[in-house]
């Protein structure tokens, strides 16, 4: 799967939703997720992204590692909504997401 990690926290650029075609990155409030068992790995979203914030789980830089499990423990109790765009803003982010300060704009 690919992972967004921390960069994209206070930005949600949002220019990856739009080139996904399986309509896996969801809104939370502060970040968007991608869904680890609906990405295809197509990796159409990760250069797009203008903060470099969409990797392959594999080249996740090591200051960002738990940013992999953040997204997948985003669905824990959402399971697998199959689209992203019918499921709208999710009024929630992971709790360490939660937790940081206001990110530099
Ligand atoms: Fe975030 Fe980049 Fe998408 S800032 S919303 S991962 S384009
Ligand atoms: Fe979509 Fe990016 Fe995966 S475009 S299928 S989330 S690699």
């Amino acid at each position: 799967t690919y992972t967004i990690a921390q960069s994209c926290v206070d930005v949600l650029d949002k220019a990856c939703i739009e080139e996904c075609p399986v309509d896996c990155i969801y809104e939370g409030e502060r970040m968007l997720y991608i869904h680890p068992d609906e990405c295809v790995d197509c990796g159409a979203c990760e250069p797009v992204c203008p903060v470099e914030a969409i990797y392959y789980e594999d080249d996740v830089p090591e200051q960002w590692k738990e940013y992999t499990k953040i997204n997948a423990d985003f669905f824990e109790d959402l399971g697998s909504p199959g689209g992203a765009s019918k499921s709208g803003k999710i009024g929630k982010d992971h709790p360490t997401v939660a937790a940081l300060p206001p990110q530099a704009a």
